[in-house]
């Protein structure tokens, strides 16, 4: 960790969809970025349309595939000249199959990125971080790491681990008395890339597949509303769409004698 006085804020899967927008709405309050993801074309293209606005900001461009798990300690390595504010562990993707038929090839690259990058990137931020007064971690999770959705069981599953795993890691910040906030936004439908990676498609309706979706400048816009508040929860209720802001949700077996402590 550097000593200055530029700031930066890091979001992962910033190529597209949410984490392309959130990359915009997070310029606006005046912040520099690190952005990453695989297309780097992309990247670029966001980088311009940000500093056709905020020419005064610095935007770093890194791109990787966190799928594959020596990337993500690079990727965090090759960061420690810069003082980072907010992590925002965003790149993510879906797969809509039983478990019966579902391609183990594409499940093993969703968990590696899904629960493993996002693992290892929280956990070296929290290491370095954790005592550092304005700093934030957010997960992106789902309304499907809240609820099990039939034809999306793995990846229900992967993101009930970024839940909870943010969740604890929340509760463990409190606990410590740490000074670093850890937060889970659970989006329901947004209409972005996602709909296509999941099912395999280089074409998707979100008008004829969901009654009601966000799009990603919302999705960003509740992103904002969990980075501005003191709850760890920004949850998209599936039945309404509003988005709630929540203290934990999972239950918690902190105070409890039975614990097994470590020695
Ligand atoms: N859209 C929804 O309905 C919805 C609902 C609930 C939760 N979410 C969650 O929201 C997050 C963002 O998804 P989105 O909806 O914005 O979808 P998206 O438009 O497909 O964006 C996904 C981002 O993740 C990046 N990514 C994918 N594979 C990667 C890899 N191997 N290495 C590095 N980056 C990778 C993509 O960039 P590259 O392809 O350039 O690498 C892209 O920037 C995900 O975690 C997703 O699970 C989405």
């Amino acid at each position: 960790m550097v000593q200055g006085t530029e700031k930066y804020t890091v979001i992962t899967g910033a190529s597209s969809g949410i984490g392309y927008e959130a990359a915009k709405a997070f310029a606006e309050r005046g912040k520099n970025l690190i952005i990453t993801a695989r297309r780097k074309n992309n990247l670029k293209m966001l980088k311009r349309e940000i500093l056709e606005k905020r020419p005064d900001l610095d935007i770093v461009i890194r791109s990787t595939d966190l799928s594959v798990p020596e990337n993500a300690h690079q990727f965090y390595e090759g960061l420690r000249g810069y003082e980072i504010e907010t992590w925002i562990n965003n790149a993510g993707f879906g797969n809509y199959d039983s478990v019966a038929d579902q391609d183990l090839g594409k499940i093993g690259a969703m968990l590696h990125l899904n629960i493993e990058a996002l693992t290892i990137l929280s956990s070296l931020f929290v290491r370095d971080y954790k005592d550092v007064e304005g700093t934030q971690l957010i997960n992106v999770s789902s309304a499907g790491g809240y609820t099990i959705v039939p034809t999306a069981v793995t990846y229900c599953a992967a993101k009930f681990y970024v839940s909870t795993f943010t969740e604890g890691l929340a509760w463990e910040l409190k606990k410590t008395g740490a000074k670093m906030k850890a937060k889970v936004l659970a989006p329901a439908a947004t209409k972005t890339e996602f709909g296509m990676v999941a099912n395999n498609v280089s074409e998707y309706d979100y008008d004829k597949s969901f009654g009601t979706y966000h799009t990603g400048e919302q999705m960003a816009g509740f992103l904002l509303e969990l980075y501005d508040s003191e709850k760890v929860v920004g949850l998209v209720d599936r039945e309404s769409f509003s988005f709630l802001l929540a203290d934990p949700l999972f239950p918690y077996a902190g105070n409890s004698s039975h614990n097994q402590q470590r020695m």
